[in-house]
């Protein structure tokens, strides 16, 4: 099973920082760790990433509920972010919710990502009892395939202050058995000292970055672990 390694920038980077990283994936060691990195970053980046370098897998921070185009100022489609090559869409992240994004709103841009065939890797805290509604239950049933939970517990996002391991396993495999999810990542405060341990539990299928992920020598080794941890799980 591979391991995901997801850069989530937040209102972070620049054309500099695209170009970067897409100099210093001309030294990954093989494709194999260019295949499980996935850079999310501001919209405003995402075409000039994929014409610098279309093995980019690239993800939203956000998407609309709207579909296709229309009069709704502000929002971007799901259905434009494919256009111009995102595969996957960050959905529910805590600091949206902590500005009002409430679990209906969740849900309908979950249910335009998977309509649109975009993976959505939606976030979720130690509440993820009262965040994943039945209506967003449903979808998860309906489209298993096509979301990834990611646990990212409030108190460990930014902080340096990581749960143990013992609790993140035991979140991911309640996740996973509750949901019918077949992959589960984690997210906070996740570095290149810390991410070997958690990308070798079983039950977590990669990690999803923020601070860190800035670093273009940081990735690397994330994904250098990520690549260690492939053989674990095979
Ligand atoms: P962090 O952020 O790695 O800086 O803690 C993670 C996230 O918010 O997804």
């Amino acid at each position: 099973m591979s391991k995901l390694v997801v850069c989530n920038w937040k209102m972070n980077g620049s054309i500099q920082l695209v170009d970067s990283c897409v100099s210093a994936m001309a030294y990954l060691p093989n494709d194999v760790a260019l295949r499980n990195l996935v850079i999310a970053m501001p919209d405003i980046f995402l075409a000039y990433a994929n014409s610098m370098e279309p093995r980019f897998k690239l993800a939203a921070q956000d998407c609309s509920v709207y579909g296709g185009s229309g009069a709704h100022t502000g929002e971007v489609s799901a259905d434009m972010l494919m256009g111009v090559g995102v595969k996957y869409v960050i959905l529910g992240h805590s600091e949206r919710r902590s500005r009002g994004e409430d679990t209906e709103l969740i849900h309908a841009k979950l249910a335009s990502a998977v309509r649109c065939g975009i993976t959505a890797i939606l976030c979720v805290s130690d509440d993820y009892e009262s965040q994943i509604t039945e209506q967003i239950e449903g979808l998860l049933q309906a489209h298993h395939d096509d979301v990834i939970l990611a646990y990212e517990p409030v108190s460990a996002i930014g902080t340096g202050r990581l749960p143990g391991v013992g609790d993140i396993q035991r979140v991911a495999a309640c996740l996973r058995r509750r949901y019918v999810i077949s992959k589960v990542m984690y997210g906070g405060s996740v570095t290149s000292a810390n991410a070997l341990n958690i990308l070798k539990m079983d039950e977590i299928s990669g990690v999803l970055v923020g601070g860190a992920s800035l670093k273009v020598d940081e990735v690397s080794a994330i994904l250098a672990a990520a690549s260690q941890c492939m053989s674990y799980s095979t």
